[in-house]
This record gives C-alpha cells, sequence and structure tokens, in this order.
C-alpha cells in the first residue's frame, strides 16, 4: 500500500484524493491518510502531492514507519474524502517542517 506520511500534518492539500481510482483516501482534522486495504498500489497519488508526503510502503523512510499503523488505524475511523478541497490555511508555513506527529489532531 502507499502510505500518507508526517509532511501531510497540517497542510492537507488534498490533491492525493482526486486521483484515486478507488477512492481509499480517509479525512482527519489536519491530516489524511489511505486504507492500505483498498489501496490498489496504482502510485498515482504519490506525485500529485505538493509536499511530497506519500509514499510506497516499499520505500518508506525509516523514520516514517510509524505512520504504517497510523493509515490503517486511522482509516477505519475517519470519514472517506474523494474530491479536493482547499489546503489548510497555514499550509505554505508547515510544509517542510520536520517531525509534526505531535500536531495530529484526531
Ligand atoms: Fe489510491 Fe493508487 Fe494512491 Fe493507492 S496508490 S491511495 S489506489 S491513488
Ligand atoms: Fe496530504 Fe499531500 Fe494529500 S499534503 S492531503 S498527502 S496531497
Amino acid at each position: 500500500a502507499f502510505i500518507v506520511t508526517d509532511n501531510c500534518i497540517r497542510c492537507k492539500y488534498t490533491d492525493c484524493v482526486e486521483v484515486c481510482p478507488v477512492d481509499c483516501f480517509y479525512e482527519g482534522p489536519n491530516f489524511l491518510v489511505i486504507n492500505p486495504d483498498e489501496c490498489i498500489d496504482c502510485a498515482l497519488c504519490e506525485p500529485e502531492c505538493p509536499a511530497n508526503a506519500i509514499f510506497s510502503e516499499d520505500e518508506l523512510p525509516e523514520d516514517q514507519e510509524v505512520f504504517v499503523e497510523l493509515n490503517r488505524d486511522l482509516s477505519l475511523i475517519w470519514p472517506n474524502i474523494a474530491e479536493k478541497k482547499d489546503a489548510l490555511p497555514d499550509a505554505a508555513q508547515w510544509d517542510g517542517v520536520e517531525d509534526k506527529l505531535e500536531h495530529l489532531e484526531r
């Protein structure tokens, strides 16, 4: 599966959701996740993210491994999102800030 990682937090550009052929993105207050059982590994979403926050699980940076479980768990409780919306207001300021996990809202 593909995994949404740290740099999505507080940005949530949502370009990714529009291209997903199986609509497997789920939305929280300031982060999105992918349901790993629904993802068909098509890789379409990865280049769409302006924050470069989406990785194939095979190419996941070592320090992002916590996001495997977070994508799975949160995708089971958050609502589906399939249409692009405005990014969070401070997205440009938070894009590239490291270790935003402490800011994750559930
Ligand atoms: Fe959707 Fe394809 Fe991205 Fe998986 S890899 S989340 S199926 S766009
Ligand atoms: Fe997040 Fe990138 Fe999608 S910032 S909402 S993974 S386009």
